[in-house]
């Protein structure tokens, strides 16, 4: 067997700093990088790509890796439930009844109301010259804009806000001990939260999201209440912390970029493709993980189920 992959702390202060030396180190010295216990990392693009689609890997994590990540509680219990750790058949059918209700032509109906929201935020900046992007725009918006989605009244937004946040930061693989007792917190009080405005929706519907996964239905299939706060409760995260990133990223990569900027002004048509620019030069989210369910050769090297390479 030749020597062992190099390996990579996602922690180290000088990856988080600027990571793109570290990625750059990796990909030249092999197609896999040693990431923690029972864990490698894939470096490169094509193999990720394929990757992806491989049904020899999965997304169901046991429970028990949850409960290590974030400790017993209800914030593991929620994560080995929500859509993005299951695998077919429960993941197709979460996901075709929650697209059947989630639809571009929701989202489009929203776009005059984002647009009035952005004018609104960016007003004192326009007024003073002087923004923080972070504090004025990024952080923000897509949590008013997922409440509107979501019929959440304004009173609400910004305990919803501090829940999401608390809740995203046990995303990870492990979470510090300080994060833990939020998280399992943060879950609660959303899902006590969305639940309620479950109960609402059901005795009043509306023309919201909520209301229309309540109505969503495939062949008599259909959410159960739990099924559909779990995924709400998921998606505050997954529209949340994404979309901050993707804003402030934009923007630093714009004024780094001057010519870009002055491009981007001089033309707005160009927009669409600036959003997918921002996406791949500054991801907004630099990894996923997948299990080996069945053993994948990368390179010289076979996985095993149970994250062992030889
Ligand atoms: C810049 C914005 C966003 C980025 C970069 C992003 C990125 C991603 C990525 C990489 C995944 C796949 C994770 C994996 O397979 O391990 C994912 C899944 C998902 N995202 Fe997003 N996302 C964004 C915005 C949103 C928004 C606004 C929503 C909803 C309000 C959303 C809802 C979801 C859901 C429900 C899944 C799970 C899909 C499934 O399991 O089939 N995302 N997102």
């Amino acid at each position: 067997m030749d020597g062992l992959p190099s390996r990579f702390d996602a922690l180290d202060p000088a990856v988080r700093e600027d990571p793109y030396p570290t990625y750059s180190r990796l990909r030249a010295a092999g197609p896999l990088c040693r990431f923690g216990p029972g864990s490698w990392g894939v470096t490169r693009h094509a193999d990720v790509v394929a990757l992806q689609k491989d049904p020899r890997l999965g997304s169901e994590f046991p429970e028990a890796y949850h409960h290590m990540s974030v400790g017993e509680g209800p914030a593991g219990d929620f994560f080995a439930r929500i859509m993005l750790y299951r695998d077919p058949p429960d993941h197709v059918r979460l996901r075709r009844l929650m697209s059947g209700a989630f639809t571009p032509a929701v989202v489009r109906r929203l776009r005059a109301y984002m647009e009035k929201l952005v004018e609104d935020l960016m007003a004192p900046a326009l007024a003073t010259g002087y923004s923080d992007i972070v504090r004025d725009l990024a952080y923000p918006l897509p949590v008013m804009v997922i409440s509107e989605l979501m019929g959440i009244p304004p009173a609400a937004h910004d305990d919803v806000r501090r829940h999401a946040m608390r809740l995203g930061r046990a995303f990870s693989a492990i979470v510090p001990e300080r994060d833990r007792a939020d998280a399992h917190e943060s879950v609660t009080w959303l899902r006590s939260y969305i639940g309620c405005l479950l109960d609402q929706r059901r005795a009043e519907p509306g023309d919201d999201l909520l209301s229309a996964l309540l109505r969503a239905e495939d062949g008599g299939d259909r959410l159960t209440h739990d099924e559909i706060v779990d995924n709400t409760v998921f998606s505050f995260f997954a529209g949340f912390e994404t979309t901050v990133h993707l804003i402030t990223n934009g923007f630093a990569a714009l004024t780094r970029f001057p010519d870009q900027l002055r491009r981007l002004r001089a033309d707005p048509s160009l927009v669409p493709s600036a959003v997918e620019e921002f996406l791949r030069f500054e991801a907004p989210i630099q990894g996923t993980a997948r299990l080996v369910r069945e053993p994948v050769r990368i390179g010289s090297r076979t996985s095993a189920p149970g994250g062992s390479w030889c």
